[in-house]
Formats: C-alpha cells, structure tokens, sequence
C-alpha cells in the first residue's frame, strides 16, 4: 500500500451495506420508484442524517412510511446503514452523496416531507459555497414536493435560517418560522438525540422552520 493522502477506509466499506447504502452515482436508478421499492405510500427525505439517531426515531415511530436519508460523509453513511440494520428498519434506506443532487434522486412530486436537523452553517467565508441551500436548490425542493409536501428545519443558526428564508421565498411556499420558547407555536416538531442535544445542553436557542408546499 502507498501513501494516499484521500484515502478514506470508508469508501470502500460503503460496499458492504449494499442494499441498504447506495452511492449518489447509483440513487437516479431508483427516481420515481422509491414507494415501490420501500413498500410504502408516503415518501419522507432526511439531509444530513449524521449518526442516524433521528432517522431510527423516525422509522421506528413512524412504521407507515418510506424513508430516505441522503448524507453527504462516508462514514456517517455507514453509521446511519449500520443501523437500519441493527434495528431491521427495511423501510429506509441512505444515499450516501449530496443532498443538492433532489432531482437526480426523486421525481416530480414523488416526497411528501423533507427534514433537515441543524444543516451545516458554513459560517467562513471561504466555506460559503458548500450551503445546501441556494435559489436551485429551493426550486428543486419545491419540485420534489408533492401536494402540500412539507419542509421541516431546524437550525441554532439565525444567518443560516434567514438564507434558508431567503431562498425558499422564491418558490410558492406558505412559511412558519420561530424560535422554541416563542409564543407564536409551530406544529408538533420531533426533538432527538443528535446534535439537538448538546445545543440544548449548551442552552442555545434553536430555531424551525415548516414550509407547505402551494400550488
Ligand atoms: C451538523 S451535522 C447534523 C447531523 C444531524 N442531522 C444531527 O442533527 O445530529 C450536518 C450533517 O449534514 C451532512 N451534510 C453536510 N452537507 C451536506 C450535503 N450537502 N448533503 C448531504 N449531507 C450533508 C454532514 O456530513 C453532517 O453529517
């Protein structure tokens, strides 16, 4: 073995969770037919699933459902795979590649919810161009949306959730936004043990936002 410094042990381990972690060269096989292949009605996409903690929440309070998380490190893909398994969970499955990439994935109007817990901020400047969130994302996100398909966000970041704003202000999105604590209450939002739970430990405030999509 020579020395390669992007080696990463966990490309290659990805392999070993065929079936349930699938690279983001081979997710558009499966664009508009991720109902079928899940067995289910109902289509929810996670990005940036981290360790999986929300995702196996999710999946075992939610039975009902299809679920995809798309995340963007190897390892973490891994992690989240390990744990469907674990837990049987065969109504999910990981994409491990970038969650710009919606349209390559999902269909027109194929996802009813999308959930984003505390998305990187990318607060330097020189890391700007990595925020998930820009004018062709949010279009893409309202085009994978079905009918009153939601997006569910949560962020300690207030300049984060004012781009997020920002953005999905170009599509025909109905906004709720605030900040826990406030008065103005949202609908229920599921709590976690991810990052949630050190910013909740560290007592930062943590801000939601819910968008709905209209036609
Ligand atoms: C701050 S962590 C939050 C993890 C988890 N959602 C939680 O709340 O504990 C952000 C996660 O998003 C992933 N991520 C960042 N940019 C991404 C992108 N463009 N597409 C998919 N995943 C991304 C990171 O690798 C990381 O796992």
């Amino acid at each position: 073995m020579v020395f390669d410094p992007s080696h990463n042990p966990y490309i290659a381990r990805c392999k070993e969770y065929y079936g349930w972690l699938i690279d983001e060269t081979d997710a558009s096989k499966f664009r508009g037919g991720w109902r079928d292949v899940l067995k289910k009605e109902r289509l929810i996409v996670e990005i940036g699933p981290g360790n999986g903690w929300f995702l196996v929440d999710y999946l075992k309070t939610h039975p009902e459902d299809g679920y995809v998380a798309i995340e963007k490190q190897y390892k973490r893909g891994v992690r989240c795979a390990e744990k469907l398994i674990r837990n049987n969970l065969i109504n999910g499955k990981i994409i491990r590649g970038k969650g710009e990439l919606l349209k390559d994935y999902f269909n027109d109007g194929e996802v009813a919810k999308v959930i984003i817990n505390f998305p990187t901020p990318w607060v330097k400047e020189r890391h700007k161009k990595h925020i998930l969130f820009s004018d062709s994302f949010s279009e893409d996100l309202y085009k994978v949306l079905g009918n009153d398909g939601k997006l569910l966000i949560k962020s300690d970041h207030y300049q984060y959730m004012n781009v997020v704003v920002e953005k999905l202000s170009g599509q025909n999105f109905l906004i709720y936004s605030n900040k826990e604590g406030d008065e103005a209450s949202l609908p229920p939002f599921p709590t976690f043990p991810g990052y949630e739970r050190r910013f909740r430990e560290d007592g930062r405030g943590i801000f939601t936002i819910q968008a709905t999509k209209h036609q």
